[in-house]
């Protein structure tokens, strides 16, 4: 698969508008945002479209939603200096993209998606027979696309739609990424490059040391980007590549559990809020289920049963996590000592969270100014790619 420069560098996530994040969200998603937002030019937007596809019948609270969100993600760390922050539907391109992709998008791939079946029998009060919600992943391949994104941080959930994107950008590409005079232009580029290189490149190429030879174009200062990916391209034996294919990036994160033992989630009723008050995580610490067998203090529990043993393990060092196992066992301490650290941890950990949402709640325009100056920037990187879409497409200024 080809990888070009920019391409390689370039992240892209989203997260539909459906309410308060919680800690789910914090240690399965925005803690690696955080971490990514160094490593990588990164864009991270408010799928609110997305939203639309399940919801469109009550979108009364959208809105708020997509506010509090963005402060959700500030307040966990996100740095709108390290990265683009928007909202979807700021960026109209996508929905052109949609529209031109929906084009060359065969139906079977759009109903062989894991995740259009499996939704429509989860959630049998909606009603998921629509048009928007068959075109959900196209439209997040759209997203991916427009920004040629490399690298797409998603849970395992999401892997199928990463993947429908790749098909889609190929089946582009070759549609539509041979220009008329592709070889001569190819063959002319070639010429461009060094003696040594183009030598190099032509052997690698045969050898079909494909990494070696990408490796070499990039080092090429003399060649523009489009040369560069039309050597790309004639190096796969392909056309140019207009839409590079992603990458999903799993996350290795320790799944959260939720109050209950079940994963983190709004829909079990099991969540912390990652802006929850403090003394509302005490009471919701406080009641959690234990090893049901400790009905009291002297008979001694399992641990690996046991909810906040889960908590433990994301909370704790090992030396608390010790005096766990054994105080658990050996009915030594009560679940009531137990929880305490993992109490104390949480809202430890939530202090300069609620400390940062506060500047935002409290300057409702920062954030605003914050959302504007995003999508003007992943505006640029859209209607750019779009430009290039409009061209190979036959659509640009021709009538
Ligand atoms: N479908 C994603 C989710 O439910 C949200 C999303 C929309 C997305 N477009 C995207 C994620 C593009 C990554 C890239 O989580
Ligand atoms: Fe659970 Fe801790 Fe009580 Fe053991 S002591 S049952 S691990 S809360």
């Amino acid at each position: 698969m080809i990888i070009t420069a920019s391409q390689k560098n370039r992240v892209l996530s989203g997260m539909r508008p459906t309410g308060r994040l919680h800690l789910g969200h914090y240690h399965g998603v925005l803690k690696n945002w955080v971490k990514l937002q160094h490593e990588y030019e990164c864009f991270f937007f408010v799928a609110d479209w997305h939203a639309l596809t399940t919801d469109y019948d009550n979108t009364a609270a959208i809105g708020d939603s997509i506010w509090e969100m963005v402060i959700d993600w500030l307040a966990a760390g996100v740095n709108p200096g390290a990265a683009s922050l928007f909202i979807q539907s700021r960026v109209p391109e996508h929905a052109e993209l949609h529209l031109l992709l929906s084009m060359i998008t065969p139906l079977g791939w759009l109903e062989r998606v894991p995740t259009y079946k499996d939704q429509q029998e989860k959630l049998k009060e909606k009603d998921l027979d629509t048009y928007g919600f068959l075109g959900y992943p196209l439209l997040q391949s759209a997203d991916i696309l427009i920004y040629k994104a490399g690298q797409v941080p998603v849970g395992e959930d999401q892997v199928a739609h990463v993947e429908l994107t790749r098909e889609v950008a190929r089946r582009f590409n070759h549609q539509y990424g041979r220009e008329v005079d592709f070889v001569e232009r190819a063959e002319a580029a070639i010429k461009k490059i060094g003696k040594g290189l183009r030598r190099d490149y032509q052997e690698q190429g045969d050898h079909e040391a494909l990494e070696k030879a990408h490796a070499l174009l990039e080092t090429q200062q003399n060649i523009t980007l489009g040369d560069r990916e039309r050597l790309f391209g004639y190096l796969e034996g392909g056309g140019k590549i207009i839409l590079p294919e992603p990458q999903a990036l799993l996350t290795s994160t320790a799944k959260m559990p939720g109050l209950d033992g079940q994963k983190m989630s709004k829909s079990y009723g099991n969540t912390i809020g990652l802006r929850e008050a403090p003394d509302v995580v005490e009471k919701k610490m406080r009641t959690m289920q234990t090893d049901p067998a400790r009905v009291r203090r002297t008979d001694p529990g399992n641990p690996e049963i046991c909810p906040v043993w889960g908590f433990h393990q994301i909370y704790s060092s090992d030396d608390t996590r010790q005096w766990v196992v054994e105080g658990c066992r050996s009915a030594g301490i009560g679940c009531i000592d137990c929880k305490q650290p993992v109490i104390d941890a949480v809202i430890a950990e939530q202090a300069p969270i609620h400390e940062r949402a506060m500047e935002y709640i409290e300057n409702p325009n920062l954030v605003r100014k914050i959302i504007a100056e995003g999508s003007e920037r992943a505006r640029e990187v859209a209607r750019e790619t779009l430009d290039e879409v409009r061209q190979v497409m036959g659509l640009a200024d021709n009538y």
